[in-house]
């Protein structure tokens, strides 16, 4: 499944804030979250309904419910925390999962810190929320722990891309589907994506330096 890159007047619009060094932390978090909104439901667009039948005030209708209304949420600590918000407010009976994860500095390979997670995801949707994938290293981890826990449907959300990481996951897991704003054009000499977004969570969270 190739990586899919969600076109929305909105996204590009959220996309060139987040992108503008002068977006200060309260509105790169809105701006965060409102892209992971339309993502998100880009994401689930094709997951299953069952049919209902409904009393209106006036009548009688037919319509669709959500086959599964707990979707597992897996936000990527520490910026898929910033995406987690927008995931709730569609899912409101989500289940959430967190995976701790932070890059060595000079590998650039993802350290595990943490993770918490349902058993048996066999018939559960996933998504995992991070709005960076660079190098890739943080989603392939992220997605080996979730196939331990036997997930099946695995879909990634991330706002930015790298086209090297892009491809290391879409060699390693070819079934997992990726959604985002834009593939970039590069990684820089740090593994940072450029022109990107700069570190995500320290903008999120307010600690750029
Ligand atoms: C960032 C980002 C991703 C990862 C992407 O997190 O949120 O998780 O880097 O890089 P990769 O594709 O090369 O693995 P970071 O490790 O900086 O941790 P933080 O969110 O706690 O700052
Ligand atoms: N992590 C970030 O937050 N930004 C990048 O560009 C790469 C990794």
């Amino acid at each position: 499944m190739p990586v899919i890159v969600s076109q929305h007047p909105l996204l590009s619009d959220c996309l060139a804030h987040l992108r503008d060094r002068r977006t200060g932390p309260v509105e790169f978090r809105q701006y965060i979250r409102r892209a992971a909104t339309l993502l998100i439901c880009e994401a689930v667009r094709d997951i299953p309904l069952k049919r209902t039948e409904i009393a209106t005030p006036l009548g009688h209708a037919v319509g669709e419910l959500l086959a599964d209304r707990r979707v597992v949420a897996v936000p990527i600590l520490r910026a898929g925390l910033g995406m987690l918000g927008a995931l709730l407010d569609l899912f409101p009976d989500a289940i959430v999962g967190i995976i701790g994860l932070h890059r060595d500095e000079k590998t650039f390979s993802p350290r595990e810190y943490y993770h918490s997670l349902p058993e048996n995801l066999s018939r559960k949707t996933t998504l995992i929320l991070d709005p960076m994938l660079a190098t890739g290293g943080s989603l392939l981890a992220a997605i080996a722990l979730l196939k331990k826990k036997k997930a099946g449907d695995v879909r990634a959300v991330t706002l930015v891309a790298a086209p090297e990481g892009v491809k290391r996951v879409e060699r390693r897991y070819p079934e997992v589907r990726v959604y985002t704003a834009s593939i970039d054009a590069r990684l820089n000499k740090n593994a940072y994506i450029i022109p990107g977004i700069g570190d995500a969570g320290d903008r999120i969270f307010g600690t750029a330096k």
